[in-house]
């Protein structure tokens, strides 16, 4: 009677880029499609599979019978398990590397149904940045949506980018823009974008540097995403109206879900509770730390998976942490400064050691959800951006690349949620800013 059930049973697959803010969310879809009944095939690539084994300590992830996880090989190099890959080369690997390993993978996924041991692939969710998949549906005539992992307003932007590009022009690439502090030019001509300037423009279109993440990346190509059943974003409507109304006239139907955070947690507690997404080994007696802490009182201090930073930079964080005299828990990731992480002084650690906790990686969720936590400094990646505004913690902008200049602008301006830090950061300015959201009318 079960192999009959599973027949009859919707198979969903999904494949994210292999980076922790797409696998997060992806894997919060997956959970969702799952209580609704999906039987879901769940792809990462195969060094992410090797991370995640690694940082959750386990020696398989089996998932479920209605909840398998299947890897297919990224085309890169292997390096480091404890390092971040390079967004970049990676998604120009997975772009010529992807489609026969993930066609092949279809395929068998397909003659097991033939067996009756696994439902036939009803349909792929593909992030909308792997766009092999999509090809792969294509090909094989099955029906895709697609999922975008970044904000509504960030999501505009690449669109109005890249229509930009296929008229031939992009002029915030143009050299005089950057020379003229055009910068600070607002943009006019995006309906749904309103007040925004162009130095809140995803960074893959300000600069003129020739290696810059390409469009076809960025954009998934985007008439192929134009060709999905359906575009499904981690946001709601309340939050982004505008830039969702704007999206309306220029995509296929598009599906809210967010806060995905939220709707998760809703789901009855069962056995999937355990299958975690985090590339490194998450740090729990943090939340021990912050038991001791009054509520409201502590900075919690963040980057995100993959932002990267100078040794000055860091520096001009720490002292203005320190200098702030708040209590701060800071997740400093082993690759978050350029040369290493090892640069912060002893002088550093004797003055904080009362009041600062250094990890290098934590369950971010259950650290904003605590009552100690009075603010977040953050890089405005879309997942810890939501995340933050659902548990309702009033953030400190850094914005490091892609979209997180888009995130920030809407946050400080639009949602009054944020204050932006310039990214030339200065102590003064950090020290000023924490101090605002712990103890200022702005934090309120
Ligand atoms: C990437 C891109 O950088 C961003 O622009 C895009 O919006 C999403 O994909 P990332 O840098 O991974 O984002 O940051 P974010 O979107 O915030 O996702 C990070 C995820 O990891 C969040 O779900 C956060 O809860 C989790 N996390 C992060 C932890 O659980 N622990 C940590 O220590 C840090």
């Amino acid at each position: 009677m079960d192999a009959i059930l599973e027949v009859v049973k919707p198979h969903a697959v999904l494949i994210p880029l292999p980076a922790q803010g797409h696998i997060n969310s992806m894997l919060k879809l997956a959970k969702l499609l799952h209580f609704k009944g999906f039987h879901i095939t769940f792809v990462n690539t195969e060094f992410t599979h090797k991370r995640l084994l690694k940082s959750r300590g386990l020696n398989a992830l089996d998932g479920l019978p209605d909840f398998k996880y299947e890897s297919i090989p990224d085309g890169l190099p292997p390096t480091d398990v404890d390092a971040a890959q390079d967004i970049q080369s990676l998604g120009e690997s997975v772009k010529k590397t992807c489609l026969l390993p993930l066609r092949n993978l279809l395929a068998k996924l397909n003659n097991s149904a033939s067996s009756g041991v696994v439902p036939p692939v009803s349909c792929i969710v593909s992030d909308g940045v792997m766009t092999f998949s999509i090809k792969a549906a294509q090909e094989l005539r099955i029906p895709f949506v697609v999922f975008r992992t970044i904000s509504a307003c960030g999501f505009l932007c690449y669109a109005h980018c890249r229509s930009l590009l296929d008229k031939g022009t992009i002029p915030l690439k143009d050299e005089s823009y950057l020379r003229n502090g055009y910068l600070e030019t607002e943009v006019k001509w995006i309906p749904g974008l309103k007040n925004i300037r162009l130095r809140d423009y995803p960074s893959s279109f300000r600069t003129t540097d020739p290696n810059d993440m390409d469009l076809d990346f960025l954009m998934g190509e985007g008439d192929r995403t134009s060709q999905a059943s359906a575009i499904i974003l981690n946001t709601f409507d309340e939050l982004e109206s505008d830039a969702l109304n704007c999206l309306a006239s220029m995509f296929p139907p598009i599906y809210t879900i967010g806060p995905l955070n939220l709707l998760v947690n809703q789901i009855p507690q069962n056995n999937l509770v355990s299958f975690g997404s985090n590339l490194w080994k998450e740090d729990t007696e943090c939340l021990q730390w912050l038991e001791s802490k009054k509520p409201r009182t502590v900075v919690y201090v963040n980057y995100g998976s993959n932002t990267v930073m100078t040794p000055d930079q860091i520096i001009e964080f720490a002292w203005g942490l320190a200098n702030s005299r708040k209590p701060f828990l800071w997740v400093i990731r082993p690759d978050l400064v350029d040369g290493g992480s090892e640069i912060l002084s002893s002088e550093f650690f004797n003055e904080t050691k009362d009041r600062g906790l250094i990890v290098s990686w934590c369950p971010q969720e259950q650290v904003l959800s605590h009552p100690s936590i009075g603010g977040f400094l953050t890089h405005c990646g879309w997942n810890s951006t939501i995340e933050s505004l659902s548990w309702g913690v009033p953030m400190i902008c850094w914005p490091f690349y892609f979209e997180q200049p888009t995130n920030c602008r809407f946050a400080c301006t639009e949602w009054g949620i944020g204050l932006e830090l310039a990214s030339n950061v200065k102590r003064d300015e950090v020290q000023k800013m924490v101090n605002e959201l712990i103890e200022g009318e702005k934090g309120k």
